[in-house]
């Protein structure tokens, strides 16, 4: 399976924060928000990954994360010239997917939970149709919401409904089979102009290869559209890696732990960065398999 991080955009609900650097840069406690979708992708097992963003910023992404070597996966970069919608990306990365399934990650979403990678994997895993999520929030109307019928079946995905018909929002991340490529192509665009991923979900939906998985509790989904959105991410990062000890969204952990990178190459990366905790926390990973020697 490949994966997208989709961080395009123009950010203009967080001005003047993104009115000259990318949204999906700006940091969630102590790494750049788009470490966290990233992860994401890594903890689904995805490792071959394109990266769309804006003319403006794409090398910013290309300085930061370079080809993926260093973490063990491989990292494309390629841009969407204008904000025409999620849907979008599938038509951009057409030669990017050829064949394969794909998973979608919008650059500013973040999840987070005990056994989140056993759903994640097990989305990335089918072969066919389409695996999207559900999670219960206080306002569905800023997001696509899932309608069902009374006995718990989906009926249909509404894109920000002003009356939503559940608290069920869909959350920004995507598992798809191929058909994905043909279905993009083939939305018309919303009234907004934009290829909405929501006509995606409901044509899969139409056709009978919509899954919907409702998130457990234990699964934490941040959408970090508003300042305070923002800060209450930073927050929820910093006291999760603060009291308990495990890191969200730490790139390096995630490779190391899945065996993309050697222990020698984790005490290098983490050799760049010991004036930090996130390097501190790095390097006693590196320790901890070492019998606390260096
Ligand atoms: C997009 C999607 C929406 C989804 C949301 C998740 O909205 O259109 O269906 O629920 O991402 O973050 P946006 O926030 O880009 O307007």
């Amino acid at each position: 399976m490949k994966g997208i991080v989709l961080a395009g955009g123009t950010g203009t609900r967080l001005h003047p924060i993104t009115k000259a650097i990318s949204k999906q840069t700006v940091p969630i406690y102590d790494k750049p928000m788009i470490y966290y979708p990233l992860s994401v992708l890594m903890l689904a097992d995805i490792k071959e990954i394109l990266i769309i963003s804006t003319p403006r910023d794409i090398e910013t992404f290309r300085t930061l994360l370079e080809d993926g070597k260093q973490i063990g996966v491989s990292i494309s970069y390629t841009i969407q010239d204008q904000p025409l919608g999620i849907a979008e990306a599938f038509i951009i990365a057409q030669q990017f997917i050829g064949h394969d399934t794909v998973a979608l990650v919008l650059g500013d979403n973040i999840f987070y939970g005990y056994e989140l990678d056993v759903i994640l994997q097990e989305a990335s895993q089918r072969k066919s149709g389409a695996t999207i999520f559900g999670c219960m929030v206080e306002h569905p109307e800023d997001f696509g919401v899932v309608e069902f019928d009374t006995k718990f079946n989906v009926i249909s995905i509404e894109e920000k409904p002003k009356v939503p018909k559940s608290h069920f929002a869909v959350p920004g991340l995507y598992f798809y089979d191929n058909e994905v490529v043909e279905i993009a192509k083939n939305i018309t665009p919303s009234p907004r102009g934009e290829l909405e991923i929501t006509s995606v979900n409901n044509e899969y939906l139409r056709r009978g290869k919509l899954k919907v998985e409702l998130f457990p509790k234990r699964v934490v989904w941040m959408d970090t559209g508003t300042y305070k959105a923002l800060l209450k991410a930073s927050n929820f990062v910093e006291k999760v890696q603060t009291t308990q000890g495990i890191y969200i969204g730490c790139l390096e952990e995630v490779a190391y732990k899945k065996g993309y990178i050697t222990k020698e190459q984790l005490r290098g990366l983490a050799g760049t960065l010991l004036s930090t905790e996130y390097g501190t926390h790095l390097m006693q990973l590196v320790m901890g398999d070492n019998n606390g020697k260096f």
